[in-house]
Order: structure tokens, then C-alpha cells, then sequence
């Protein structure tokens, strides 16, 4: 028998691009990001200090963190995490901004910075700023050796494997898993996480890589409202809270690949400005798992489809809230609230990637984007 051997097609593991390869590694990377760093003894707790993490590091006085694009987006689920999980004062920046402007140190700062490649420009000028300015640096990422990795006081690294779409999925969900592990390990030293709190958050972060495989298997949900809706104009993204930081995530991912005009907010700010552009060329992706502000959301549904938008909204399985309100509604598996960002997103890499398909774009290569932005 011959069998002709296509490499490429052989790199992408049987899928047809490597998005969607590397968005269907996403259980098993984030299995192996937290693998590592969980043990139990009697109880389940958090080990970093093969990184070098000890209790020292618990007692900054603020938590900084710079990044750019999608790992940026990481930093403000970060920012999020560390008030909900650590009670510790935390500002999230763009790393672009960060480097050119006059920022205060306090002697006990920590930077999080956070670089799938470890090589972008402008955050490594970040670091190097606050290095400068006396702070103590940890950096996310996932590339070995990197620049960021060598130049940093202490190295989380993301076991995410190398990423090639130009899109990020999978580095996105294991930045965010190395986040929520900090920040649970800063709360339990802080004392603001008690030892069984610690033991439930584990369990619910354990549980995330299967919760992951089961939302994939429903995949087609997503590729069959992409190939209704590919067409429309504009797409926005709104939340509230963790489900905000989530909406800045998609509406990138979206832009990035099916070059859709796509524009994220905060669901509050939707009356702001947002409103004034919605019509019945409007796709509005509400995204609602902040259980205590459903009512919130509702409301903003209503406006939007009151002035003729399509609603997707994702919420959770077995979540009667949303009813009737929306369009279409994808569910994802219930996990606490604070810890939805990992899965929550994965609905949207689909619908971005599917729309890009749909579209008739290679979603692997968008055009004038490049995987690492080594220069200014
Ligand atoms: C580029 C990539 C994005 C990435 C960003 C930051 O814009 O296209 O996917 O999020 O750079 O890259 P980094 O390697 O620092 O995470």
C-alpha cells in the first residue's frame, strides 16, 4: 500500500486548522498546568515553591499586572481573582500604556506579567520598568527560556505546548489557570481563604479540563448559529464582572479572525454609548454567569432586542434565568462564579472561529496580525 503523507495536515493532528486543534487541547493543557501544582495530604492545597514561591510573596502591599492583547485580557480575569480570592489591592494595565507613563512604586509591590511568547516588546519594558523601580516580578507564560522567563524573579509556566494559530486559545485558558492558583496561594496565606474554602476552590478548578471536553462535544451548536449570523456587521460582547473581562476576550478573538467589526463592554455601560449602534444588523453575545447579576443583564438583553439585535446568551446549563429572553442560548457546565472566565470563553473561540470559516478566511492566518510583536 502507498499512503502519501501530507506533513501539515499531520501537524494539525486530523483537524482542519490548528485553532481548532489547539482549541480542543485546551482539556488536557489545562489538566497539565494544574497538575502539577496541586497535592493532597489531608487536605488539598496549592504547591509553588518548586517556582520558588514562598510565604514573602504573600505580603505585597499591591498586585500589578501588564500584559497585551489576549494576555492582558488574562490579567483583568487576574485583577478580578486577586480582589475576590486574596482581598489584595490589584490595577491591571496594558503594558503599552504601563511603559509610558509615570507609575508609583510601594516597596512591596509584586508585578504579574503575563506573555504567551515571553517576548513582546512592550511588556518586556514593562517588567523592566518596575524591576527597576524595586518590585518583585512573576511571570506567566509559555515559552521555555524566553525572555521573559529568564529575566523574571520567578516562573509560572503555562504546560499549554506550543500555540501556532495566531489566534490564542489555549494559551488564554492555562494563563488564566496559573492566575487563579496564585491567587488562591496568596489567599490562603493571607489567611483570606479558609483551609476547607481552599479544598472546595481545588475541587471546582479539578473539575474544569472534563467540564471543558463536555462543552466541546457540543460544538455544533456553535457552527450552526455561526453559519446564521457570520454575516452581521457588528457583534458586541457584554458582561458584568468576570463575565466583562470575558467579553474583552471574545470580542478580540472575533475581530482577530472573521474581521467582523466587534466591540466589547461592560454590560452597566451599554446606556454610555453602546445603544446608540445597536439595530437589526447587531449581534449582542451577553455573556451571564454572575449569578447575582442576572436581573442586570436581563434588563440589558431586553434593551438591546428591543431595538431589533440578535441576543446569544451564555449562561449556564440548567440555568431557567434566560428563558425566552435570547435569540439562542449556549450553555456551559456550572462551576463557582469567580471561576467561569476558562470555560465561558470557549463558546466564543468557536463562534470566531467557525464566522472566520464561514467567511471563507483561513482563521489560522488573519491578515496584518503576527503571533509575537517582537518590535514597537
Ligand atoms: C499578538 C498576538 C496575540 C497575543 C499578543 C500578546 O498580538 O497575536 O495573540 O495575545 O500578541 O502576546 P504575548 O506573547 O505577549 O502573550
Amino acid at each position: 500500500v502507498h499512503v502519501e503523507w501530507d506533513v501539515a495536515a499531520a501537524e494539525k493532528g486530523g483537524y482542519e486548522h490548528f485553532m481548532l486543534k489547539e482549541i480542543h487541547e485546551q482539556p488536557k493543557a489545562l489538566t497539565d498546568t494544574l497538575r502539577a501544582r496541586v497535592k493532597t495530604y489531608s487536605n488539598k492545597t496549592i504547591h509553588l515553591e518548586e517556582i520558588g514561591f514562598d510565604a514573602s510573596w504573600a505580603e505585597a502591599s499591591r498586585v500589578v499586572i501588564t500584559a497585551c492583547g489576549t494576555a492582558w485580557h488574562a490579567g483583568v480575569v487576574g485583577k478580578y481573582a486577586f480582589e475576590h480570592f486574596a482581598r489584595i489591592p490589584t490595577d491591571v494595565d496594558i503594558a503599552s500604556e504601563y511603559r509610558y507613563r509615570k507609575p508609583i512604586f510601594n516597596p512591596k509591590d509584586i508585578f504579574i506579567i503575563i506573555s504567551q511568547s515571553g517576548e513582546t516588546a512592550d511588556t518586556l519594558a514593562a517588567m523592566r520598568m518596575a524591576k527597576k523601580g524595586g518590585a518583585r516580578i512573576i511571570a506567566i507564560t509559555n515559552v521555555v527560556g524566553s525572555t521573559l522567563a529568564r529575566e523574571a524573579d520567578l516562573v509560572m509556566y503555562t504546560w499549554a505546548g506550543p500555540e501556532i494559530a495566531v489566534a490564542s486559545t489555549k494559551a488564554f485558558t492555562t494563563q488564566l489557570m496559573c492566575v487563579y492558583l496564585i491567587a488562591m496561594q496568596f489567599g490562603s496565606l493571607r489567611g483570606t481563604i479558609s483551609e476547607d474554602e481552599l479544598t472546595g476552590y481545588i475541587d471546582a478548578l479539578e473539575q474544569i479540563p472534563a467540564q471543558a471536553e463536555s462543552l466541546l462535544a457540543h460544538k455544533e451548536a456553535i457552527q450552526r448559529f455561526a453559519s446564521q449570523q457570520f454575516n452581521k456587521t457588528k457583534a458586541f460582547f457584554m458582561g458584568r464582572l468576570f463575565d466583562y473581562a470575558i467579553s474583552l476576550e471574545s470580542a478580540l478573538k472575533l475581530k482577530e479572525i472573521s474581521y467582523t467589526h466587534s466591540e466589547a463592554f461592560a454590560a452597566g455601560e451599554l446606556k454610555h454609548g453602546p445603544i446608540a449602534l445597536v439595530d437589526e444588523s447587531t449581534l449582542v453575545v451577553a455573556i451571564c454567569t454572575q449569578s447575582a447579576l442576572f436581573d442586570k443583564m436581563d434588563s440589558n438583553i431586553k434593551e438591546v432586542k428591543a431595538r431589533g439585535a440578535t441576543v446569544l446568551v451564555i449562561t449556564y446549563e440548567g440555568e431557567p434565568y434566560f428563558d425566552g429572553t435570547a435569540d439562542e442560548i449556549f450553555r456551559i457546565p456550572r462551576t463557582l462564579d469567580p471561576l467561569t472566565p476558562i470555560l465561558s470563553v470557549i463558546p466564543s473561540q468557536l463562534y470566531a472561529y467557525y464566522a472566520s470559516l464561514q467567511r471563507g478566511l483561513d482563521p489560522d492566518k488573519p491578515r496584518n496580525l503576527a503571533k509575537s510583536v517582537t518590535v514597537e
